[in-house]
């Protein structure tokens, strides 16, 4: 059995390449077009070092997880519109001064080598210890389903109703929240926006879009919007909102 150690990546700076390294490949391209994102990640790393975790393993960085303090009410109909909006809320919150109440998880990933080990629950329980460690009450994530993307066409408020015969839910990943008392909140529409030219579309797809319309991409949860005459390839992710505390 490997050694495993739970770290922040407050303790351990140094690990930042070989975490890029091991847990970037999981995701697909598009995703780190997010203008949101990729404006305000730097201060969030800069801002929120101790909810960013890492599971080593023989002190290699094989899972990790990450997320934000942000102020929450508690009712679904307050929440962040999602992922995008989680991340304004944390970072501005920090400037004004704002107490955040709130963790929410915003990525778990594990090395795909490493992936069907229970890693992703163990990422999960330890972002629970670092929302109370933080004094805060409530946990929460705009969820991923890693099979949604398999069902592009289906809306997620009905995807989330999707239950096997023996009642756990059909997707893997919300089975995992759910089983460590995640509960579905309502589907984060809009969570994620990303926008690029038709040709930056083609090269994070890894396919062509001779004419506008709306596209099947490897790995998206929805349509792409393909736009010629404009020149604009649109993409609004949905994710489902869980809370765990
Ligand atoms: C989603 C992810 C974090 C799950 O972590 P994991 O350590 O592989 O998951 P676990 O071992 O805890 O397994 C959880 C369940 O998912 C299943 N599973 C794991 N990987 C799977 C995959 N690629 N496809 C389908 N099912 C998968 C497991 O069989 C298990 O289901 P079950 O126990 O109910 O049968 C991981 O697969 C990953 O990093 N994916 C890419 C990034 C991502 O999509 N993150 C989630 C959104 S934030």
């Amino acid at each position: 059995m490997p050694e495993r150690e739970i770290i922040t990546t407050s303790d351990r700076p140094d690990l930042d390449e070989q975490s890029q390294a091991a847990l970037l490949p999981v995701w697909p391209e598009f995703i780190f077009h997010d203008q949101v994102s990729s404006d305000l990640i730097g201060r969030v790393a800069e801002c929120f070092p101790s909810c960013d975790i890492r599971i080593l393993e023989d002190g290699e960085v094989v899972a990790g997880s990450w997320g934000v303090p942000l102020r929450w009410d508690g009712t679904p109909e307050t929440l962040p519109a999602g992922y995008d909006e989680a991340l304004i809320s944390a970072v501005t919150g920090y400037e004004q001064g704002i107490a955040p109440d709130t963790l929410c998880v915003l990525a778990v990933a594990v090395r795909a080598d490493r992936q069907g080990a229970g890693l992703g629950a163990q990422a999960l329980v330890a972002m629970r210890s670092v929302t109370t460690t933080a004094g805060l009450q409530r946990m929460i994530s705009p969820v991923r389903p890693v099979l949604k993307s398999r069902y592009p066409l289906i809306r997620m408020a009905n995807y989330a109703r999707w239950t096997r015969a023996d009642g756990t839910h059909v997707d893997p990943w919300i089975r995992t929240h759910q089983r460590l008392g995640g509960v579905i909140l309502r589907p984060a529409e809009r969570s994620m926006v990303v926008t690029g030219t038709v040709a930056e579309w083609e090269e994070w797809a890894g396919l062509a879009f001779p004419e506008s319309g709306r596209y099947v991409v490897p790995g998206a949860l929805d349509l792409v919007e393909i736009d010629r005459d404009r020149d604009v390839g649109a993409y609004a992710e949905t994710n489902l909102w869980m809370r765990h505390l």
